[in-house]
């Protein structure tokens, strides 16, 4: 690698990423369905029906998973808590073997010199509260505010930083507007009500844990740079309302306490009533900002209902989830950031990375040079902000190992240690043993 710790500040944190549904195995330890679960069970939504029953078994190989985050000479692991394992039936009574499972993940972390990072959401709803009108219905608020007090009232003395919800746009416009996400919804009502209902919620959890007397609390959320395809003004609206959608109605409503009129546009009428009361609560102060971002999008006008876009893929190299590598989107993203929104506040790239067909070698090694370019690429264009004085204070890689990607099943790899899905054997790949050298201190 040709950028290591010492390209960086002293206190600039490396770490790695995960989430719980995409590790852990559901199906152990008295975790409740999700509708992850269920989402699979109808044919269409996910790839060959796969779920994340057993995922990587992580919930039975815990130990040996956090050895390999300290061996890879990482600060932080940002993990997820499954809300369905705390509390299977969404609120009342906790699983006391869950709430364990996430102690016994913290202390592990701890012992190795590893700094826990938490996100509180990442994407199982347990199916009760999905009967309930999942994040159609406002009550989720509150709801989320109990699961944040039942987890962190257990592990919140010792973690970190703590972050309520990944990603909310996948929450809200991917799973509600486009189906590709559990619930599988497209209606853009539940749309609008869920972009809305899912920063209340990170309002209400961030209040939550102050009350805790926790600090070092954030937001994560995901970006594409958003360019027009062309240099014709309706291409550069349709690029716009992407970009309003996509990036700036959470990061309008968490710094600003508004959200932007191109995405208003369409989801004004839906909103629920009275809104922008909210904003107070949306706005409560976080400590850092986090960016996860993978690559751009460029975009063309349409003649059909709005947002009157079209998706395009450009001519980059691309990974295996299609996705072309542009560095310069991270760097555009963590400007703009920087300088519209959090200005001044810390931001880490709290996911970033890409999936490859990586394969077990005979000498039993995983080459995967594709993947030690573009975090290579990634990392350079996070220092050379730095240089410009935008205060990116960490760098997480997703992921530390292979699992399951959402709709996209088990074939997609992101990590950098490779799982064989039929022995659950671990191996790491060429660039986790670069990184390994790249996080080590001098
Ligand atoms: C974003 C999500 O947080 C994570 O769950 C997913 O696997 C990666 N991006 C890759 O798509």
């Amino acid at each position: 690698m040709k950028v290591s710790r010492s390209d960086f500040p002293e206190d600039f944190r490396f770490g790695v990423a995960t989430s719980s549904y995409q590790i852990e195995g559901h199906a152990f330890g008295g975790a409740g369905r999700t509708q992850w679960d269920d989402f699979a069970l109808t044919p269409g939504n996910v790839m060959r029906g796969e779920n994340g029953a057993t995922a990587c078994d992580h919930y039975h190989r815990i130990d040996a998973d956090l050895d390999l985050i300290r061996d890879l000479n990482a600060d932080v692991y940002r993990f997820s808590t499954s809300w369905a394992r705390v509390l299977p039936e969404g609120t009342g009574t906790p699983n006391a073997e869950g709430l364990d499972f996430y102690d016994r993940l913290v202390d592990g972390l701890l012992e190795r010199g590893l700094k826990p990072a938490a996100t509180l959401y990442h994407w199982e709803l347990p199916v009760a509260l999905l009967d309930r009108g999942g994040w159609r219905n406002g009550d989720m608020a509150d709801w989320f505010a109990d699961y944040t007090q039942v987890i962190m009232g257990r592990i919140g003395d010792r973690v970190w930083s703590a972050a309520p919800i990944n990603e909310p746009w996948c929450v809200g416009w991917l799973s509600h507007f486009m189906g590709l996400h559990a619930p599988g919804v497209r209606d853009i009502r539940a749309t609008a009500r869920a972009m809305h209902h899912v920063l209340l919620a990170h309002g209400r959890s961030i209040q939550a844990m102050r009350s805790l007397g926790m600090s070092n609390l954030g937001a994560v959320c995901n970006f594409e740079w958003a360019e027009p395809i062309d240099r014709t003004e309706a291409a550069a609206k349709a690029a716009a309302r992407y970009d309003a959608i996509y990036n700036r109605f959470f990061c309008g409503g968490l710094f600003k306490g508004e959200y932007p009129a191109e995405a208003l546009e369409g989801l004004e009428p839906h909103l629920p009533q009275g809104w922008q009361d909210d904003f107070p609560t949306i706005r409560e102060p976080v400590d850092w900002f986090g960016v996860n971002y993978y690559t751009r999008k460029l975009l063309a006008p349409t003649d059909g209902p709005w947002p009157s876009y079209a998706e395009h893929a450009g001519e980059l190299p691309k990974t295996t989830m299609g996705w072309e590598v542009y560095p310069e989107g991270l760097y555009n993203i963590l400007k703009r950031t920087h300088e519209e929104y959090t200005k001044g506040l810390p931001i880490f790239v709290t996911e970033n990375g890409m999936s490859a067909s990586d394969t077990l070698a005979a000498d039993g090694s995983v080459p995967d040079p594709h993947r030690i370019d573009y975090i290579e690429r990634h990392m350079t264009r996070v220092r050379d902000l730095i240089a410009e004085g935008v205060p990116v204070a960490g760098y997480y890689v997703w992921s530390l190992m292979d699992n399951f990607e959402w709709s996209l099943g088990y074939e997609k790899r992101f990590g950098l240690v490779h799982v064989d899905f039929d022995t659950l054997e671990r191996t790491p790949k060429a660039s986790y043993l670069a990184l390994k050298e790249a996080f080590a201190r001098a």
